[in-house]
């Protein structure tokens, strides 16, 4: 694999041994017995972030730090990005001192492609989330959560819940979902925040809450996407909640095992109560810890390390 761009289209047999590789750097991850491997040593990781970010940025450069790779966070907001380098220019520059990876993201779909079609063919991009169109690292940490919550995939009935129609976490978590072998993907939303032909991807598509979290094993909520709704008339906060709100009472109906999670950052009384998001059910902050790990699996496959 020389990038990793989206999970649309990854053969199965990648994503079991992006799953595989990563839990065998859980242990690593924590960093607290062994600081440090040397998979990436002597490389440079450059995080070249056009949007903000809490748990993406912060997990690489986690993750690259324990495989020795060097790390350099590019802060675009004091970058000449704003005198008007342009974002091609930005990564020859950046190829110029040396870069070995580049984890991008970018509010533009298809930026991370762009970069990958432009660099030299031994540099290697990882799309950290771009435009709605895709967020393959979010949807693999997603998936190693279910894989180690519930053990396999192919008697699974997973509801995604939200704005399916703006999100790329979505997106990315419908192709892998369908790839590794889950029977049932449902997504649950309002008509507005859907894609049209949204069923041509596998998935079953429901309006109403209660029908839909009706004997589900996963629960994966979305945040709604207000950045990426210009124009569009934005549903209300407590309008939205009433009808699409994750409650203590709609998880009732969900499998009494089911797990509650949420790629972040969360709107509490949005999207989610945080009765539910604190609650035993929620997984939501060992997909972060995940994401260490997971993200370490992606870095050393592109990197050729065994
Ligand atoms: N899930 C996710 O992409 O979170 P951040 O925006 O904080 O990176």
């Amino acid at each position: 694999l020389q990038h990793l761009l989206t999970t649309e289209g990854l053969p199965v047999r990648i994503l079991r041994d992006i799953l595989d590789k990563a839990s065998g750097f859980v242990n690593l991850a924590d960093g607290r017995e062994i600081k440090k491997i040397p998979l990436l040593h002597g490389k440079s990781v450059f995080n070249i972030f056009f949007e903000n970010s809490t748990r993406t940025r912060t997990t690489f450069e986690i993750a690259a730090k324990r495989l020795s790779a060097d790390v350099v966070n590019l802060n675009i907001g004091s970058s000449s990005t704003s005198k008007g380098e342009t974002l091609l220019d930005t990564v020859d520059n950046l190829c110029a001192m040396h870069a070995d990876m580049f984890v991008v993201r970018h509010s533009t779909s298809g930026a991370a492609h762009l970069i990958a079609r432009h660099v030299a063919p031994e540099i290697h991009v990882i799309n950290a989330g771009d435009g709605r169109h895709a967020h393959p690292t979010q949807a693999l940490l997603d998936m190693y959560t279910i894989r180690h919550y519930k053990k396999e995939f192919h008697n699974l009935r997973v509801a995604i819940v939200g704005d399916v129609l703006h999100s790329r976490v979505a997106r990315s978590q419908i192709h892998a979902l369908t790839t590794l072998g889950v029977p049932e993907v449902r997504v649950v939303a309002p008509k507005t925040l859907l894609p049209s032909h949204v069923e041509k991807l596998g998935v079953q598509v429901y309006h109403d809450m209660a029908q839909g979290l009706k004997d589900v094993d996963v629960v994966m909520m979305l945040r709604l996407q207000n950045e990426r709704m210009q124009g569009a008339l934005l549903p209300s906060a407590q309008e939205y909640f009433k009808y699409y709100g994750l409650t203590q009472e709609r998880l009732a109906l969900a499998k009494s095992d089911a797990i509650v999670m949420h790629p972040g950052p969360m709107n509490r009384g949005v999207e989610i109560d945080s009765s539910v998001a604190d609650g035993m059910q929620s997984v939501i902050l060992p997909q972060v810890t995940f994401g260490i790990a997971v993200r370490m699996a992606v870095m050393s496959t592109l990197a050729g390390n065994k």
